[in-house]
């Protein structure tokens, strides 16, 4: 027997097919309630979508840790080879609204909720090592910069480019964004990155400074332009159906995690500044150390209310794990709880999705829209006689020396701190037929631009990087433009 169809309040349901009205003809009644119900419910089902990194898939799984890291990290859930943790990862586009398609040049997000018994741990990368900018104060200028136009109402290669051109230090990641890896085959086929550089902290207080590096035990495997528009234009939904049919399938897909550890002294004399968000460090200086492996083996149930109402915060830390001084990173440590209390409500941290797992939330905070109030009848603040919840005075990370005065500041001077040093190795690196594409790849894109001085700003930039970068991409252009002219 199928269950009784009821109202939101539990009531039976005598007819879902057929509105109730005065007579045959109608008009129809206000005393309907299902029809009053259904109707203002359904207008209310849209949310914000998310301010970037709107389009996205979602699925559960574990991490195991395979290599002892006790030495470097007192967190609980890399405490011992063998541990298992459970966790959510969200992958997305960044640019595109909730509708875009899947298949298109975009970084794409790779955001990882761990459940952890000291709380929820949340590594919000991409998969990408490095950024666009290296200030928060430009991310809101650079967002707009690739959304589409106030006026005409679509992405502007002038405005794209614009940006790029008033930001050198974008020249890095735009190498790697127009290179081979700039539109992943699917989401199980790219690696993953924490990009920043974090700390991590051991059981002695000793710190290390870290980046993460998850690597795709699937194989990368991209798409090149042409099979990308054909992609798109036929399946916009084609990461988000690879991935749910591959789980679905038994088709686990999985990621090796492994870490660079740069001892926190060495970070005042490295060539350059460790914490800047557009550069790499060179693995022949900091070796990838390995930590575990991350399966995923579960699809959400429901798409809604497991992965729109994710909310991955990089502020999310737990004991042996903190920030860096990335200043980047510290404006990210702000914004995404931010954006969340506007685009869910205060309470989404009471979600299923968002709520801790293997640990439980024991504070203080009450009320707001949508509460449970989980803490019921107990005291409602601290301190207090009665046994609340109390502070452990354990300090979270370790304290790090300040130096310099109060004031806005460009990259702090290192011996090697120009914006294109690595966009040129990067550069460099590449097989021939890999510097064909991404010349023809950038080309393409640049060509559309409308106005000369933003073109030669940005031609300038990549012959920084490397002289025979720069005049080939030079010639590449002049070529798509004259054709166009023609
Ligand atoms: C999503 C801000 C840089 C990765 C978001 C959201 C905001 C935001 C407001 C939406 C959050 C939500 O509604 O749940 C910023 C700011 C940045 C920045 C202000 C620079 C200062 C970065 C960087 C990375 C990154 C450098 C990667 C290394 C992501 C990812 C998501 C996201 C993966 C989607 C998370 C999800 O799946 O729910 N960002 N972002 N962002 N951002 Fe950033």
């Amino acid at each position: 027997m199928p269950k009784t169809l009821s109202t939101e309040s539990g009531a039976p349901v005598a007819d879902n097919q057929n509105s109730a009205s005065a007579g045959e003809y109608g008009p129809l009644l206000v005393q309907d309630q299902h029809l009053l119900e259904k109707l203002a419910r359904f207008n209310r089902e849209r949310i914000p979508e998310r301010v970037v990194h709107a389009r996205g898939s979602g699925a559960y799984g574990y991490f195991e840790v395979t290599d002892e890291v006790s030495q470097y990290t007192r967190a609980a859930f890399l405490s011992r080879v063998g541990k298992r943790t459970e966790l959510f990862l969200r992958f997305s586009t960044v640019a595109g609204a909730l509708g875009a398609s899947d298949a298109v040049r975009d970084p794409r997000g790779f955001a990882v909720k761990f459940y952890t018994e000291q709380g929820n741990y949340d590594l919000v990368g991409n998969n990408t090592p490095v950024f666009f900018i290296k200030d928060p104060l430009k991310f809101p200028d650079f967002i707009h910069s690739q959304k589409r136009d106030p006026y005409t109402g679509i992405q502007e290669p002038d405005n794209v480019w614009d940006f790029w051109a008033h930001s050198p230090a974008s020249t890095h990641q735009i190498t790697w964004l127009f290179g081979d890896r700039g539109i992943p085959a699917s989401y199980r086929h790219m690696n993953g990155f924490g990009s920043h550089t974090y700390q991590w902290v051991n059981a002695e207080g000793r710190a290390h400074w870290v980046k993460y590096h998850f690597k795709t035990n699937q194989g990368v495997r991209s798409l090149d332009a042409e099979q990308a528009a054909q992609t798109a234009g036929g399946d916009a939904d084609s990461h988000q159906r690879d991935l749910h049919q591959a789980i679905e399938r038994g088709v686990f897909p999985s990621w090796t995690l492994y870490v660079q550890l740069m001892p926190v002294e060495d970070a005042a004399d490295y060539r350059f500044n460790p914490f800047d968000l557009t550069k790499v460090w060179p693995h022949a200086d900091y070796p990838l150390v390995k930590v575990g492996r991350l399966v995923l083996n579960r699809n959400p149930e429901n798409v809604f209310a497991e992965v729109e109402q994710a909310a991955f915060s990089p502020n999310n830390f737990v004991p042996g794990i903190g920030p860096s001084p990335d200043k980047m990173l510290q404006g990210r440590l702000f914004a995404y709880a931010d954006a969340q209390r506007y685009r869910l409500g205060v309470n989404h941290t009471q979600l299923p999705v968002n709520a801790p797992r293997a640990a439980e939330a024991a504070n203080y905070g009450q009320d707001g829209y949508a509460a449970l109030n989980p803490n019921g009848r107990n005291k409602n603040y601290e301190p207090n006689s009665y046994g609340g919840p109390a502070q452990t005075d354990e300090p979270l990370h370790a304290p790090q020396p300040l130096t310099g005065h109060t004031g806005t500041y460009t990259t702090p001077a290192h011996s090697k701190d120009d914006d294109f040093f690595q966009a040129g190795e990067l550069y460099r690196l590449m097989t021939e037929d890999e510097k064909s594409r991404l010349i023809a790849n950038l080309a393409g894109s640049l060509a559309q631009v409308g106005r000369d001085d933003v073109v030669e700003k940005n031609l300038a930039h990549f012959h920084a990087a490397d002289p025979d970068y720069g005049s080939r991409l030079a010639a590449a252009v002049a070529e798509l433009r004259s054709a166009q002219e023609d």
